[in-house]
């Protein structure tokens, strides 16, 4: 029974630690402002043709007729614990593989760094 509250204590502190955790805000919301519309900028210009393009290449939730040069853009969160690392895929893919396809948007000024700001805000919820 003790060792059962014990447990009880240990998954509602987890639960407190984890639930601060999701109110923390990161830096790059506070620079694209309000969090709830910058994902929403983030989408349109991930899936403007003219803009990030990102479907050209990869298959994101929602989006059509999605190219599969890269890999589907899921479980972000998982894939990037670090957030500035899923920035810095963006910003210039070449820097992680120097062979990349994937165009580097930051470097080559392809994309402002606050559309690559709102991109990863976007990016991040999937
Ligand atoms: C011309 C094709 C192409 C376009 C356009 C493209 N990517 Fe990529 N992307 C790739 C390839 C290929 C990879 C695999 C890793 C590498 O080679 O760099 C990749 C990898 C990634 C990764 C890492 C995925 C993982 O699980 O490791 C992310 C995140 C990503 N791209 C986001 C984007 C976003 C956001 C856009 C649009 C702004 C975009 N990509 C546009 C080709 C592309």
């Amino acid at each position: 029974m003790r060792k059962i509250a014990t447990l009880v204590t240990a998954a509602a502190s987890i639960a407190t630690l984890v639930g601060s955790l999701a109110l923390l805000p990161t830096g790059s919301s506070i620079a694209a402002g309000n969090s709830a519309s910058a994902v929403d900028q983030g989408k349109k210009l991930a899936f403007n043709r003219k803009k990030g393009n990102c479907l050209a290449c990869h298959q994101i939730a929602g989006g059509n007729m999605a190219g599969n040069i890269g890999p589907p853009l899921v479980a972000m969160k998982a894939r990037f614990p670090d957030k500035s690392k899923l920035r810095s895929q963006i910003w210039d893919a070449t820097k992680a593989n120097p062979n990349s396809a994937m165009p580097p948007f930051g470097r080559h000024k392809i994309l402002s760094d606050k559309d690559i700001d709102k991109i990863v805000e976007y990016v991040y919820t999937l």
